[in-house]
């Protein structure tokens, strides 16, 4: 979703700004800008720079007449308010500022109304511009960029995260958060802002993240922070992990393909980083509660994330026997959820930056629970206000659709269900010895599930001509089914479901016909013998079934007239984590035969920071 890029340099930063861009493409945008101070005496001109669609449009439009100063902003535009055009792209400006931004002023009507009856005129239908229009009718009042920046703030409702440049200051740029990030970088005799780390390292990996309602001035040697009440404030400056090198897509033509095929080694990594292999035990740090202490623990999260939830709803529930909540957090935060007392509450995010979950994690926060997380991004402001942080070690995940962070997801939340069920006593070491050891054989399943990926290209030619698709499953199953219907939507832009296969016959089964395919994801557990039932169901009624199994489970079902594809053979444990991978194969297949965006798919943003 929307980024944000600032330099004052000692050098020209055009090109930089854009390669800043470059690095926060993964997040989704639909158009680009840049807006610099040419030097002109003692007032500077801002000069910009922007075009709808891809940085390579944006990139060509500096080539063919490149801005030229040292101080400058940039901006990746996710739509909100406005079409994705040129005079909606950011910066937007006046004669005397230019600002880019990240979130959304909720109040901007009203701020419009009276701004536009004094006399401003407004060239775009974002909701940004009036906070150009703002601090322009303050600096004609005869303010300071300063001053300016401290009347505008209060004004504005909703989240944000602002950088301006100033007409008159071709020296320092300034900068605003409040719910959004914002990073400052510090190089040698030059100053850099970034709405996340990865825009900024490879300029400087010295990284201090404002704080709520921070806001700052950046000069080429200092940054002169402050908080919300105005006085002056330090931020810890940390050295960022980040390599500066564009992740690239290696052999692959998909960031997405590449990312599946990673899963046998960032799961491995993942899990390696969750268990003691020798002593064939979980090994997590210290939880920020007592296990056996809780009443109940609350997971909360949103899209894929939020199916991981789900399925760890399962696994905490049957292992620790401890009462399990899960919610999407768009919903969380707003019901005003009764907490128990000294409860805890965990937060699933592979940016760390999602919106909703992190409303839902201060929420939490205000109702005195303690906080655990489970994101990939280590420098996110979840991670950074949570009690303690189980990372995901996925590395960076360019593909909007989340493959590899979800399963590295259930690796973590699969080993904070063994150490909750050790804690509270409800397994043995036996059985924890051999959820370990399940544990530790799913990156060579994943491996195997990969090695048969032609026959889900195969599958996927089939699929591309469907105009809806159901997913069915049971128990941890379930998560997969909804999840395996995200993957193929957001993907493929077929319309998909994911149903509880139990439930079917309380309204999908309408749906069936031969027109409509019906994935089935059946791992030979304890509810197969159901999943099976309902499969015939679905035969009953001339429905298409693609049914994924193990051998076992194939031979198990005996059936004819369905396609089935085998895979490994798993423990019924750990099958959500392998039987996300066939989903994953299938939705990417079918988007690459009917040549949709696979990396980022109309829409859609991988970094969700507005509601
Ligand atoms: O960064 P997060 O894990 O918090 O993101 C949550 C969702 O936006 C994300 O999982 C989304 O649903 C993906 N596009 C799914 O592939």
């Amino acid at each position: 979703m929307c980024g944000i890029v600032g330099i004052v340099g000692r050098a020209e930063v055009a090109h930089r700004l854009v390669e800043g861009l470059k690095r926060l493409e993964y997040r989704g945008y639909d158009s680009a800008g840049i807006a610099i101070l040419r030097e002109n005496g003692v007032n500077a001109q801002i000069e910009r720079r922007r075009a709808a669609g891809k940085i390579a449009n944006l990139e060509a439009a500096v080539a063919a007449e490149p801005p030229r100063g040292r101080v400058g902003i940039g901006h990746t535009r996710w739509a909100t308010h406005g079409a994705p055009t040129v005079s909606n792209a950011h910066p937007h400006a006046t004669d005397r500022v230019a600002i880019v931004h990240n979130g959304i002023i909720e109040n901007y009507r009203e701020l419009k109304d009276e701004l536009i009856a004094k006399g401003r005129r407004f060239e775009s239908e974002t909701d940004t511009e009036v906070v150009a229009q703002m601090l322009t009718d303050y600096l004609d009042q005869g303010m300071s960029a300063e001053d300016a920046m401290a009347h505008t703030m209060p004004r504005l409702v909703g989240a944000f995260a602002f950088a301006v440049l100033f007409a008159d200051r071709s020296d320092i740029l300034v900068c605003a958060r409040r719910s959004s990030p914002l990073a400052i970088g510090y190089g040698e005799g030059e100053m850099y802002l970034g709405s996340d780390a990865q825009a900024l390292a490879a300029m400087t990996k010295r990284i201090s993240y404002l704080e709520e309602g921070d806001w700052a001035v950046l000069a080429r040697d200092r940054a002169a922070i402050h908080d919300a009440s105005g006085a002056a404030v330090e931020r810890p400056i940390r050295t960022t992990e980040l390599s500066g090198a564009l992740v690239g897509k290696g052999n692959y033509r998909h960031y997405m393909e590449k990312e599946i095929h990673e899963q046998p080694e960032v799961v491995g990594y993942t899990v390696m980083g969750t268990i003691d292999a020798n002593a064939r035990a979980v090994k997590l740090p210290k939880l920020p509660f007592d296990p056996a202490q809780l009443s109940r623990l609350t997971l909360v999260a949103c899209g894929t994330a939020f199916h991981a939830a789900l399925i760890a709803k399962y696994w905490i529930e049957q292992l620790a026997r401890l009462p399990v909540e899960v919610d999407i957090a768009s919903e969380f935060r707003y019901r005003a959820a009764a907490m128990p007392k000294g409860g805890a509450a965990v937060f699933v995010s592979q940016s760390g930056e999602t919106l909703d979950t992190l409303a839902a994690l201060r929420y939490c926060r205000s109702q005195d629970q303690r906080i655990l997380s489970v994101v990939n991004v280590p420098e996110s402001t979840i991670a950074r206000e949570s009690d303690l942080v189980l990372r995901t070690l996925a590395g960076p995940e360019i593909g909007v659709a989340s493959t590899k962070a979800f399963t590295t997801q259930l690796v973590v939340l699969a080993s904070l269900a063994i150490d909750l069920a050790r804690a509270r006593g409800t397994i043995d070491r036996a059985r924890e010895m051999a959820l370990v050891d399940a544990l530790t054989h799913v990156p060579s399943h994943i491996a195997a599930v990969l090695q048969s990926r032609a026959r889900f290209k195969a599958l996927s030619h089939k699929l591309a001509e469907a105009r809806d698709v159901l997913y069915l499953g049971r128990g941890t199953s379930y998560p997969i089914a909804l999840e395996g219907a995200l993957k193929l939507k957001e993907l493929s832009y077929i319309h998909a479901e994911g149903y509880a296969a139990g439930e079917m016959k309380h309204g999908p089964i309408a749906l069936i016909d031969e027109d409509v395919p019906v994935i089935v994801i059946a791992p030979p557990d304890e509810l197969f013998e159901k999943t099976a039932s309902n499969i015939q169901e679905v035969i009953a009624r001339g429905g298409r079934v693609v049914m994924f199994s193990d051998a076992k489970g194939i031979e198990r079902f005996g059936g004819t007239g369905i396609d089935a594809i085998a895979t490994p053979a798993v423990d019924p444990f750990v099958a959500p984590i392998v039987y996300a991978v066939p989903v994953q194969l299938l939705a990417y297949h079918t988007a690459d035969v009917k040549g949709t965006d696979v990396d980022q798919p109309r829409n859609l943003a991988k970094s969700v920071t507005v509601e």
